[in-house]
């Protein structure tokens, strides 16, 4: 154990954002902002992440209560240092706490380890992530002394028109001796412009008792950017999106379009996959190697095999094993999982249903509820007939069997090994092994009835 406690602060309303939702709550990348943090957190291997929540809070900790992370609640929202005083019970009297907002979502894990290395090895007892910002309009700013060490961090409201031209801004992030922040909260008060207790105060507390504060400056600014609007939000929504595609590019993936590909973090691609324009990947997707994924294909939680290739086609929670061909416009829905070399055409829709290697859907139908075996022929047209209006039904069509076109298969019903369907038939009961089935009205040619009635047409 490193000793490392984290307190994320989520309790605000984030009244800019303009949305019933809490802010924390609005996913960058497919993932809520506050995760990204706590991912950010881990990466650090902190033993404990506490998450301050108030406004909408129930609503927050539903939505991360899988994370593992403890939550400490703000009933009133009275400023950062109100929101971390919430946290203090969980804080043990070693180690070092890192203060985290739910609003940074671009923060990276090696920048947080950067930072608490800075703060051990100076020997700090209170470190504040810094930046300077061109414009640091909003922000608070870090004052310093002529031999420019860290006197206090001043906020826009309560700053002079001095201290309001310093660009070094403060993040919001910090790492602090844990006892010490534990006995500096105490002393915080809300003398100011806003009638907040303030966290930042905590530096200037620290710093008259005779302790050791510093800074620690980043490059990367974006990853301090706070969200407190939607156009906020879409930027970092577009830096995280290119911060995804760079790591996927530089492990060997093709990205045809960069600016219009959406791969989430949690997605894994294999080397010298290709992803075409308007290529969707979002959840537990993981994709093999040397994969063509083609324009407006959309997967989610599926896993992709190697030398798979997709045309324009919606995956869910399915797996797709190796050398596959679909699409274009195929839609596999939730379980359906399909073998190795098989082929699942135009307009061809997939439920719940096993194929087995080798076998083809090439177009226009469905397999609902289905367990078809290795190298079935499943013509055009073909609908597994799965449900009565009441309940859905399984079929199974053996290995080798052919299902010609226009065929239903009403389920419960079993092809045997090899067994062919005639086209057009509506097959109710099995089929045996090896034997043709023809299920359908036989042809009647009425000789002359068209003339008869009139209907011939001369040339
Ligand atoms: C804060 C800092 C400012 C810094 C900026 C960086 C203070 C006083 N100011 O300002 O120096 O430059 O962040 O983005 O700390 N929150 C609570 N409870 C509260 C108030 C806030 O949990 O009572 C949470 C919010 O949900 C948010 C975070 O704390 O996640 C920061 O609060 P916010 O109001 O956005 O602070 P800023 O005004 O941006
Ligand atoms: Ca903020």
């Amino acid at each position: 154990m490193n000793n490392i406690s984290a307190v994320i602060l989520a309790a605000g309303a984030g009244t800019r954002m303009k949305s019933k939702l809490p802010k924390v709550l609005h996913a960058v990348c497919g993932k809520p902002m506050v995760e990204h943090i706590i991912d950010a957190a881990e990466e650090v291997n902190v033993h404990k992440s506490i998450v301050v929540i108030g406004h909408k809070g129930e609503e927050v900790k539903k939505a991360i209560k899988h994370r593992g992370v403890d939550f400490a609640l703000q009933k009133e929202q009275l400023g950062t240092g109100h929101a971390v005083m919430q946290a203090e019970n969980f804080l043990k009297d070693e180690g070092v706490v890192l203060l985290l907002c739910g609003d940074t979502p671009l923060i990276k894990g090696d920048t947080l380890k950067a930072l608490i290395d800075f703060h051990r090895e100076g020997n700090f007892q209170g470190t504040i992530l810094t930046a300077d910002f061109e414009n640091p309009k909003g922000y608070g700013r870090i004052v310093r002394n002529e031999e420019g060490n860290v006197v206090k961090i001043v906020e826009e409201k309560d700053a002079s028109e001095q201290e309001k031209r310093i660009t070094e801004i403060n993040s919001g992030m910090f790492c602090y001796d844990s006892k010490l922040l534990k006995e500096a909260l105490k002393k915080i008060t809300n003398d100011n412009q806003q009638q907040e207790y303030y966290i930042t105060d905590v530096i200037e507390i620290l710093r008259k008792e005779g302790h050791k504060v510093g800074a620690f400056k980043t490059e990367d600014k974006a990853e301090i950017m706070g969200v407190n609007s939607r156009v906020q939000l879409t930027c970092a929504e577009e830096l995280m999106r290119e911060r995804i595609l760079i790591k996927h590019m530089e492990d060997g993936v093709t990205i045809i379009d960069s600016k219009n590909t959406y791969v989430e973090k949690s997605v894994k691609i294999g080397m010298d996959t290709i992803l075409y324009p308007g290529v969707i990947l979002k959840g537990n997707t993981e994709i093999g190697e040397d994969c063509i994924i083609g324009h407006n294909t959309r997967i989610e939680n599926s896993i992709i095999k190697n030398e798979v290739q997709i045309q324009s086609s919606t995956i869910m929670n399915s797996s797709v094993d190796e050398g596959c061909t679909i699409g274009p416009y195929a839609y596999l829905r939730p379980n359906s999982k399909l073998g190795k070399k098989v082929k699942i055409g135009d307009f061809v829709e997939v439920k719940n249903s096993i194929i087995d290697d080798g076998s083809k859907a090439s177009h226009l139908a469905y397999v609902g509820d289905a367990e078809v075996g290795k190298n079935v022929n499943i013509g055009c047209g073909v609908v597994f007939v799965n449900y009565d209006g009441k309940n859905k039904h399984k079929s199974i069509v053996e290995d080798n069997s052919f299902v010609g076109s226009n065929v239903n298969l009403v389920a419960p019903v079993v092809v045997r090994k090899g067994g062919y369907v005639a086209t057009g038939s509506t097959i109710t009961k099995e089929v045996p092994e090896g034997a043709l089935s023809v299920a359908r009205e036989r042809q009647k040619n009425i000789a002359g009835w068209v003339e008869r009635k009139g209907l011939l047409k001369k040339d």
